[in-house]
């Protein structure tokens, strides 16, 4: 059977189970992945030393980090849905240019055209401008298709699993000016609804790995935290 097959065939019974089951199972599935990758996960060494948090700042929340990143520049929001941070990167960091990329793919018809015709409409002025530059293709590939060493700062929040989050940190690695930043949302383990992320492994690995600090994090109440990393100098 094709890939199209299986995918309608799926459609179609997941369209026959009853409503009041449907969340139930769902949950048991994503908790069992959830804690498979939990188990993978915590068996991974990426404790960071006082060299990468010495210069850390602790921010109250992601818009007061907009204002501390460097202004009038390039940037690249990765994982952008409807838009809502885009806006407010816009209004509060002014970037120069501002790339927005995301697959805006649902999971079944594989393309959200809704999504991305809305997020389109709503940053049409900017686009005609020039300021703002939309990118339809995977986090990796899109961040790799940037001239290297252009971007000032980059915002990662695409996949949040832990291969998703680390093959976009290590192609960022290359988008970013030598003084750049590589910031990101969800510096967090769990999320209620989409179970274990694996951000916070992926981020201190890179920063072992490749010798960069932390310069800000994110208090938000909702404990989903923003990071911003720089090469230590
Ligand atoms: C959490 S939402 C982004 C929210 C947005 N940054 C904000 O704060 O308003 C994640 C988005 O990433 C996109 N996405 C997930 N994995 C992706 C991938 N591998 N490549 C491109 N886009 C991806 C999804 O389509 C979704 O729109």
């Amino acid at each position: 059977m094709s890939f199209g097959g299986i995918m309608s065939f799926f459609t179609f019974v997941k369209g026959r189970i009853p409503y009041r089951f449907k969340a139930p199972l769902g949950r048991l599935l994503a908790s069992r992945k959830s804690l498979a990758e939990d188990q993978r996960l915590n068996r991974r060494p990426c404790s960071l030393e006082n060299r990468h948090v010495e210069r850390c700042r602790v921010l109250p929340n992601r818009s007061a980090m907009l204002e501390l990143l460097p202004k009038d520049g390039v940037v690249a929001e990765v994982g952008v849905a409807n838009g809502d941070f885009s806006a407010a990167i816009l209004d509060r960091n002014r970037p120069r240019t501002l790339h927005l990329i995301d697959l805006w793919a649902s999971s079944f018809s594989g393309s959200d055209d809704l999504a991305f015709k809305s997020v389109s409409k709503r940053f049409a002025k900017e686009s005609q401008e020039g300021r703002v530059h939309f990118h339809r293709d995977y986090s990796w590939d899109a961040i790799s298709k940037l001239a290297p060493a252009s971007l000032d700062w980059i915002y990662i929040d695409a996949g949040h699993d832990y291969d998703d989050v680390v093959k976009d940190l290590e192609v960022a690695r290359h988008a970013v000016k030598p003084d750049g930043f590589i910031t990101g949302h969800d510096y967090v383990k769990w999320s209620a609804p989409n179970g274990r992320f694996g951000v916070v492994e992926a981020v201190n690995e890179f920063c072992l790995k490749h010798d960069f600090e932390m310069r800000y994090i994110t208090f938000e109440s909702n404990m989903h935290h923003s990071f911003a990393i720089q090469r230590i100098s």
